[in-house]
């Protein structure tokens, strides 16, 4: 991609974030959003402060995701006008004066010190909105109007339609997970232990802790059958029999979220298991398409994963029946998956329209993240998985269907834990774009 070819489509992106904003305010009766990154928050009793995350209404217009006490002023057809947070302090880096594709987008006023950033703000608070995390902050310097619902749910609903700008940071941020992936399968099948497998991940991927968009879930053995296990294991386990890691990347304040299953086993059913997931994974990515609501999507995912339990002998009863008795939320006990971009699970999944009309999960599957209609330019996560969680088993043993479950098959899954296949994908008018399998990643 070259840089002319990034800079045509962030003009564009910045073009729809005008007219986005336009509407969100006629909507509020209001003249401008006044857009706060956020500031540095300090640990309880103490002078060393959390990582800092940035409000991603801030991130949708530009990506700066590092730099705290920054302000955007928008009203949909001036030139944004961007605070820069600059400074003199010679304990932390202070940040560069920006010169990337996006500087000739906003008129920049450089501001030293956070807490005189007034003089740079509207006259008239009482006719814009603060957007914002810190209401006192926004109190303190007059506005009245701080995150309206109607501003907040229209552009989250939008947010869901991503400009050309935003899905080729996706794609990119696809790349670097999936080469990231790839070196910490390598650590795997090395015997590493979490720890170790995690620093590969890592270090391939050239981020950080707090850089990657959540915290990687890397997971060994029966630990894969925690769904966000984040302990990483110093020590390595006696045996590597499998392997899962649900990790991403970031790319210009956008996420991917990835999630393989390996196995050392390979004659074992365990590395059936896998391939039957992958493929259950595939034929769900298929089945979307503009005017399908994802709920059905998940609802042929819980079937997949009722076909999978009996064909692997898990479950000795018809598949539709294992659906009915709602049996298969003991090893699916999560959502198919979930909307992406600036956030990992990206907002307002459970809205039918931009006034944000709730449209919440059907009663069996509560855990189900978005229940919207699949349109074009949406992205979604797709991660059907199998599981073999001790409680949720225990659960099953003692209930009147436990008639129903081949036990003996069942421990012999145990000790792998679970199997969990996740890819990322976009939906165009007349194809999908499973961005994680294009970068590579099998
Ligand atoms: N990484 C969290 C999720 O897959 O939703
Ligand atoms: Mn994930
Ligand atoms: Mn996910």
């Amino acid at each position: 991609m070259s840089n002319d070819a990034m800079a045509t489509m962030y003009a564009q992106h910045i073009d729809t974030l005008q007219t986005r904003t336009q509407e969100a305010l006629a909507r509020e009766s209001i003249d401008g959003l006044v857009i706060h990154s956020g500031q540095g928050k300090k640990h309880f009793l103490d002078d060393t402060i959390y990582p800092f995350r940035v409000n991603p209404q801030f991130k949708a217009w530009l990506p700066i995701i590092d730099n705290p006490n920054c302000w955007l002023i928008v009203n949909g057809v001036d030139k944004p006008k961007l605070v820069f947070y600059q400074p003199v302090d010679f304990w932390h880096k202070v940040p560069q004066t920006p010169t990337d594709f996006w500087v000739e987008y906003f008129d920049i006023v450089y501001l030293k010190q956070a807490n005189t950033v007034e003089k740079h703000l509207p006259y008239d608070k009482s006719r814009y909105a603060y957007i914002g995390e810190y209401i006192e902050v926004a109190k303190a310097l007059g506005f009245d109007v701080v995150n309206p619902d109607r501003v907040m749910h229209y552009l989250h609903y939008h947010r869901a339609y991503k400009t050309d700008y935003e899905l080729t940071c996706m794609r990119q941020a696809n790349r670097i997970a999936v080469g990231a992936h790839k070196s910490a399968a390598k650590a795997f099948m090395e015997h590493s232990s979490e720890f170790e497998i995690n620093q590969a991940y890592l270090l391939a991927a050239k981020q950080g802790d707090n850089e990657v968009p959540y915290g990687n879930i890397v997971a060994l053995n029966e630990h894969s059958s925690i769904l966000h296990y984040t302990a990483l294991e110093n020590s390595k386990p006696a045996q590597n029999l499998s392997f899962l890691i649900d990790a991403g990347a970031s790319f210009q304040g956008y996420a991917a979220d990835i999630t393989r299953t390996y196995t050392t086993k390979a004659g074992h059913e365990f590395a059936d298991l896998i391939k039957a997931v992958s493929a259950l994974n595939l034929s769900l990515v298929d089945k979307m398409k503009p005017g399908v609501s994802y709920v059905d999507i998940h609802k042929a995912a819980y079937l997949g994963v009722a076909h999978i339990l009996t064909n692997f002998g898990v479950l000795n009863m018809p598949p539709q029946d294992a659906v009915d008795l709602g049996i298969v939320s003991t090893f699916f006990p999560h959502g198919v998956g979930h909307h992406l971009g600036l956030q990992v699970h990206d907002v307002l999944g459970h809205a039918s329209d931009d006034r944000a009309t709730q449209n919440p999960p059907p009663q069996q599957h509560p855990f189900l993240r978005c229940t919207r209609i699949i349109e074009a330019r949406h992205v979604f996560t797709i991660e059907p998985g199998v599981y073999f969680i001790e409680s949720l088993l225990a659960n099953l043993k003692g209930s009147e269907h436990s008639k129903y479950v081949n036990w003996n098959v069942i421990d012999h899954m145990r000790p792998f834990g679970g199997v969990r296949i996740e890819d990322n994908v976009i939906v165009h008018q007349l194809r999908n774009e499973n961005m994680t399998r294009e970068a590579g990643l099998g």
